[in-house]
């Protein structure tokens, strides 16, 4: 299933609770489209045939990644984009992850996963990061924008979040450039990368209308 991103915005009337109940697989990954397609990119579920693609862009925005990301406080090796990409592919428990796109060639060039924080509600987590090399042209905000849009139109979201690390600047930018509120700062939160003790913010959205248009944002 391919998700067009402008037919997102066309469905946001019919975002009514009736539309929640009728999503009974939920919690399958199933229920997930495969490809969602926004103005410059095609975000795109896992496939073993990407670890390849993974590894080379995880490689080359290693000393960004390895600051930022629990995932990277080792080395990362093809094993390890391998791994990633067998157990995206089948499991919706670790959440549901896309390869962040350019649609000319396929080129990797980041990661944006939904997490379910809590199906009941529905409540949903986005996380990201971008390959060095194309840090800077609002790739990342135009993909949580899409992943945000997903969550209140598609899955019928109460709540979507994104939290970070105080010092992340970069990270806490997005969630700013779309609307998201600054719902909290929890201090001692977590330990970063480095050892040190980290609070954390966290972002929070409640509503489509708080999602500020991509057609805002400098191009
Ligand atoms: C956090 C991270 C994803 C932010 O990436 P980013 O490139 O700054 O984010 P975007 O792709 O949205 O780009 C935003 C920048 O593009 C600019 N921009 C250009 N065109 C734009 C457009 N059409 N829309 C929005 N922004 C645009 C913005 O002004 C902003 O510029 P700035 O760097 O001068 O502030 C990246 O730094 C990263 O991967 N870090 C390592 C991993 C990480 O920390 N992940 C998050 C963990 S919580």
């Amino acid at each position: 299933m391919v998700i067009f991103y402008t037919e997102m915005q066309h469905d946001f009337s019919q975002n009514t609770d009736q539309q929640v109940r009728q999503h009974p697989n939920m919690d399958t990954p199933n229920s997930f489209p495969n490809e969602i397609r926004t103005a410059r990119l095609t975000l795109s579920r896992p496939d073993l045939a990407d670890a390849a693609g993974l590894h080379k862009a995880v490689a080359a925005s290693y000393t960004e990644l390895s600051r930022w990301m629990v995932w990277a406080r080792g080395s990362y090796s093809i094993d390890d984009a391998q791994q990633f990409c067998a157990h995206a592919k089948g499991s919706f428990d670790a959440g549901v992850h896309f390869l962040i796109r350019l649609p000319e060639d396929g080129t990797i060039i980041g990661a944006a996963e939904l997490t379910t924080i809590d199906a009941e509600v529905p409540s949903f987590e986005i996380g990201y990061w971008i390959h060095t090399s194309y840090s800077g042209f609002g790739y990342v905000t135009e993909a949580a924008h899409a992943l945000t849009s997903f969550a209140f139109v598609k899955l019928g979201s109460n709540r979507v979040q994104i939290r970070m690390d105080e010092k992340n600047h970069r990270s806490w930018a997005i969630p700013m450039r779309l609307g998201y509120e600054l719902e909290a700062t929890l201090t001692s939160y977590s330990r970063d990368n480095l050892g040190e003790l980290a609070a954390y913010r966290v972002y929070a959205m409640f509503n489509l209308e708080q999602l500020r248009p991509l057609k805002e944002f400098p191009t």
